[in-house]
Protein backbone atom coordinates (compact mmCIF):
# COMPACT_ATOMS: atom_id res chain seq x y z
CA UNK A 1 0.00 0.00 0.00
CA UNK A 2 2.55 2.59 -1.35
CA UNK A 3 3.99 4.74 1.19
CA UNK A 4 1.15 3.58 3.99
CA UNK A 5 1.36 0.29 5.74
CA UNK A 6 -2.27 0.22 7.08
CA UNK A 7 -5.40 2.68 6.47
CA UNK A 8 -5.28 6.45 8.14
CA UNK A 9 -7.85 8.41 9.48
CA UNK A 10 -6.99 11.86 8.41
CA UNK A 11 -9.10 14.23 10.71
CA UNK A 12 -10.61 17.61 8.51
CA UNK A 13 -9.47 20.86 9.83
CA UNK A 14 -12.44 22.07 8.36
CA UNK A 15 -14.70 21.26 11.31
CA UNK A 16 -12.37 23.21 13.79
CA UNK A 17 -12.83 26.80 15.60
CA UNK A 18 -11.37 28.89 12.36
CA UNK A 19 -10.39 31.31 14.98
CA UNK A 20 -8.09 28.74 16.57
CA UNK A 21 -7.28 25.97 13.85
CA UNK A 22 -4.20 25.16 16.00
CA UNK A 23 -6.79 23.56 18.86
CA UNK A 24 -7.89 21.06 15.99
CA UNK A 25 -4.69 20.17 14.69
CA UNK A 26 -3.66 19.93 18.44
CA UNK A 27 -6.63 17.35 19.39
CA UNK A 28 -5.48 15.20 16.29
CA UNK A 29 -2.04 15.40 17.51
CA UNK A 30 -2.67 14.72 20.98
CA UNK A 31 -4.99 11.58 19.87
CA UNK A 32 -1.98 10.07 18.14
CA UNK A 33 -3.25 11.01 14.66
CA UNK A 34 -0.84 10.64 11.91
CA UNK A 35 -2.63 12.26 9.08
CA UNK A 36 -4.35 16.14 8.91
CA UNK A 37 -6.57 17.12 6.04
CA UNK A 38 -6.76 20.50 5.16
CA UNK A 39 -9.44 22.18 3.01
CA UNK A 40 -8.25 24.88 0.74
CA UNK A 41 -11.51 26.62 -1.05
CA UNK A 42 -11.43 29.42 -3.62
CA UNK A 43 -15.35 30.77 -3.82
CA UNK A 44 -14.97 29.71 -7.59
CA UNK A 45 -14.47 26.00 -7.98
CA UNK A 46 -16.65 25.45 -4.45
CA UNK A 47 -19.26 28.11 -3.31
CA UNK A 48 -17.01 28.41 -0.11
CA UNK A 49 -13.31 30.43 1.14
CA UNK A 50 -11.91 28.44 3.71
CA UNK A 51 -8.06 29.60 4.29
CA UNK A 52 -4.68 30.22 2.70
CA UNK A 53 -1.00 29.02 2.67
CA UNK A 54 -0.27 31.73 5.64
CA UNK A 55 -2.40 29.44 7.53
CA UNK A 56 -1.02 26.02 6.83
CA UNK A 57 2.58 27.41 7.24
CA UNK A 58 1.23 28.90 10.38
CA UNK A 59 0.06 25.38 11.52
CA UNK A 60 3.01 23.37 10.19
CA UNK A 61 5.33 25.15 12.88
CA UNK A 62 2.89 23.68 15.58
CA UNK A 63 3.27 19.78 14.25
CA UNK A 64 5.02 17.63 11.79
CA UNK A 65 1.68 15.67 11.50
CA UNK A 66 1.26 15.17 7.73
CA UNK A 67 0.02 17.54 5.95
CA UNK A 68 -2.92 16.28 3.55
CA UNK A 69 -3.63 19.76 1.40
CA UNK A 70 -6.48 19.34 -0.69
CA UNK A 71 -6.93 22.05 -3.23
CA UNK A 72 -10.16 23.27 -4.55
CA UNK A 73 -9.12 25.75 -6.66
CA UNK A 74 -10.19 26.88 -10.22
CA UNK A 75 -6.81 27.30 -10.68
CA UNK A 76 -4.61 24.91 -8.80
CA UNK A 77 -1.27 25.26 -11.17
CA UNK A 78 -1.25 28.67 -10.01
CA UNK A 79 -1.24 28.00 -6.30
CA UNK A 80 0.98 24.85 -6.07
CA UNK A 81 4.18 26.84 -4.89
CA UNK A 82 2.98 28.64 -1.91
CA UNK A 83 1.02 25.68 -0.58
CA UNK A 84 4.44 23.57 -1.31
CA UNK A 85 6.33 25.81 0.71
CA UNK A 86 4.13 26.55 3.32
CA UNK A 87 4.90 22.68 4.18
CA UNK A 88 2.31 20.63 2.68
CA UNK A 89 3.24 16.77 2.76
CA UNK A 90 0.86 15.95 -0.06
CA UNK A 91 -1.20 18.19 -2.58
CA UNK A 92 -4.12 17.12 -4.45
CA UNK A 93 -5.70 18.54 -7.22
CA UNK A 94 -9.11 18.64 -8.89
CA UNK A 95 -9.64 16.66 -12.25
CA UNK A 96 -12.45 19.18 -13.20
CA UNK A 97 -11.47 22.27 -13.99
CA UNK A 98 -9.17 22.94 -17.67
CA UNK A 99 -5.51 22.57 -16.89
CA UNK A 100 -2.35 20.69 -18.06
CA UNK A 101 -3.09 18.42 -14.51
CA UNK A 102 -0.09 16.35 -15.47
CA UNK A 103 2.56 18.93 -15.30
CA UNK A 104 0.86 20.26 -12.14
CA UNK A 105 1.15 16.83 -10.81
CA UNK A 106 4.47 16.37 -11.88
CA UNK A 107 5.37 19.64 -10.09
CA UNK A 108 4.27 18.51 -6.92
CA UNK A 109 5.97 15.06 -6.83
CA UNK A 110 9.04 17.11 -8.28
CA UNK A 111 9.15 19.35 -5.07
CA UNK A 112 10.16 15.85 -2.96
CA UNK A 113 5.99 15.94 -2.22
CA UNK A 114 3.29 13.35 -2.72
CA UNK A 115 1.01 14.27 -5.13
CA UNK A 116 -3.12 13.58 -5.86
CA UNK A 117 -5.67 13.67 -8.19
CA UNK A 118 -9.16 14.38 -6.87
CA UNK A 119 -13.10 14.11 -8.53
CA UNK A 120 -16.02 14.75 -7.71
CA UNK A 121 -19.31 12.43 -7.25
CA UNK A 122 -20.11 13.12 -10.49
CA UNK A 123 -17.38 12.86 -12.58
CA UNK A 124 -16.91 9.65 -14.22
CA UNK A 125 -13.11 7.97 -13.60
CA UNK A 126 -12.86 7.72 -17.35
CA UNK A 127 -10.66 11.01 -17.29
CA UNK A 128 -8.78 9.66 -14.23
CA UNK A 129 -7.41 6.51 -15.98
CA UNK A 130 -4.62 7.78 -17.92
CA UNK A 131 -3.13 9.47 -14.94
CA UNK A 132 -2.75 6.33 -12.71
CA UNK A 133 0.56 5.94 -13.30
CA UNK A 134 1.58 9.64 -12.13
CA UNK A 135 0.08 9.74 -9.11
CA UNK A 136 0.38 9.22 -4.84
CA UNK A 137 -2.84 9.17 -4.29
CA UNK A 138 -6.84 9.46 -5.56
CA UNK A 139 -9.11 11.66 -4.06
CA UNK A 140 -12.88 10.40 -4.01
CA UNK A 141 -15.68 13.10 -3.25
CA UNK A 142 -18.46 11.54 -1.18
CA UNK A 143 -20.19 14.82 -1.08
CA UNK A 144 -20.26 17.64 -3.78
CA UNK A 145 -17.24 19.98 -1.91
CA UNK A 146 -17.55 23.86 -0.37
CA UNK A 147 -18.97 22.40 3.03
CA UNK A 148 -18.16 19.95 5.90
CA UNK A 149 -21.36 18.52 7.35
CA UNK A 150 -23.19 16.78 4.34
CA UNK A 151 -24.35 13.34 3.61
CA UNK A 152 -22.10 10.42 2.23
CA UNK A 153 -22.73 9.41 -1.39
CA UNK A 154 -22.75 5.95 -0.90
CA UNK A 155 -22.63 5.69 -5.23
CA UNK A 156 -19.23 6.79 -4.81
CA UNK A 157 -18.24 3.32 -3.39
CA UNK A 158 -18.49 2.08 -7.09
CA UNK A 159 -15.95 4.12 -8.67
CA UNK A 160 -13.73 3.56 -5.47
CA UNK A 161 -14.12 -0.27 -6.11
CA UNK A 162 -13.39 0.01 -10.18
CA UNK A 163 -10.58 2.20 -9.41
CA UNK A 164 -9.15 -0.04 -6.85
CA UNK A 165 -9.81 -3.18 -9.10
CA UNK A 166 -7.37 -0.92 -12.01
CA UNK A 167 -4.83 -0.55 -8.95
CA UNK A 168 -4.51 -4.56 -8.29
CA UNK A 169 -4.06 -5.39 -12.27
CA UNK A 170 -1.94 -2.86 -13.35
CA UNK A 171 0.11 -2.99 -9.63
CA UNK A 172 -0.26 0.86 -9.40
CA UNK A 173 0.73 1.47 -5.80
CA UNK A 174 -1.16 4.92 -5.37
CA UNK A 175 -3.43 5.62 -2.18
CA UNK A 176 -7.34 5.99 -2.21
CA UNK A 177 -8.80 8.49 -0.09
CA UNK A 178 -12.47 9.29 0.79
CA UNK A 179 -13.69 12.80 1.69
CA UNK A 180 -17.24 14.26 2.82
CA UNK A 181 -19.69 12.96 4.94
CA UNK A 182 -17.38 10.03 6.44
CA UNK A 183 -18.45 8.52 9.90
CA UNK A 184 -17.93 5.38 11.62
CA UNK A 185 -20.98 3.63 9.72
CA UNK A 186 -18.75 4.08 6.39
CA UNK A 187 -15.64 2.28 7.78
CA UNK A 188 -16.45 -1.50 6.57
CA UNK A 189 -17.66 -0.41 3.68
CA UNK A 190 -15.09 1.82 2.44
CA UNK A 191 -12.28 -1.24 3.47
CA UNK A 192 -14.44 -3.35 1.52
CA UNK A 193 -13.81 -1.22 -1.50
CA UNK A 194 -10.24 -0.54 -1.00
CA UNK A 195 -9.92 3.24 0.91
CA UNK A 196 -6.75 3.85 2.45
CA UNK A 197 -7.46 7.24 3.94
CA UNK A 198 -10.58 8.18 5.60
CA UNK A 199 -10.96 12.17 6.15
CA UNK A 200 -13.67 12.96 8.38
CA UNK A 201 -14.49 16.05 9.91
CA UNK A 202 -17.71 16.76 11.53
CA UNK A 203 -18.00 13.04 12.72
CA UNK A 204 -14.40 13.14 14.04
CA UNK A 205 -14.96 16.26 15.91
CA UNK A 206 -18.39 16.26 17.15
CA UNK A 207 -17.02 12.86 19.40
CA UNK A 208 -15.06 12.83 22.92
CA UNK A 209 -12.00 11.53 23.34
CA UNK A 210 -12.89 7.75 23.84
CA UNK A 211 -15.49 7.75 20.94
CA UNK A 212 -12.15 9.33 18.60
CA UNK A 213 -9.97 6.72 19.73
CA UNK A 214 -12.95 4.10 18.64
CA UNK A 215 -13.15 5.44 15.12
CA UNK A 216 -9.63 5.84 14.25
CA UNK A 217 -9.03 1.98 15.63
CA UNK A 218 -11.89 0.77 13.56
CA UNK A 219 -9.88 2.26 10.58
CA UNK A 220 -6.00 1.62 11.34
CA UNK A 221 -6.32 -1.42 13.67
CA UNK A 222 -9.11 -3.37 10.96
C1 LIG B 1 -15.67 19.20 1.78
C2 LIG B 1 -14.26 19.05 2.27
C3 LIG B 1 -14.13 18.00 3.29
C4 LIG B 1 -14.82 18.31 4.59
C5 LIG B 1 -15.26 17.02 5.18
O1 LIG B 1 -15.69 20.15 0.78
O2 LIG B 1 -13.40 18.71 1.19
O3 LIG B 1 -12.76 17.69 3.55
O4 LIG B 1 -13.98 18.96 5.50
O5 LIG B 1 -16.02 17.33 6.28
P1 LIG B 1 -17.13 16.33 6.83
O6 LIG B 1 -16.43 15.12 7.32
O7 LIG B 1 -17.79 17.14 7.87
O8 LIG B 1 -18.04 16.02 5.65
ZN1 LIG C 1 -11.28 17.85 1.66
Amino acid sequence: MSFLRKPVLAPSILAGNHANLGSALKIADADGRRWIHLDIMDGHFVPNLSFGPQTVADLRKQSSIFFDVHLMLAEPDRYLDPFIQAGADLVSIHLEPNYDHLAALKKIRGAGIKNGIVINPDTPVDGLISLLGEVDLVLFMTVFPGFGGQKFIDEVLEKVHRVDEIREHSKFDFLIEVDGGVGPEHVQPCLDAGVDVFVAGTAYYKLDTDGRRQFAESIEEA
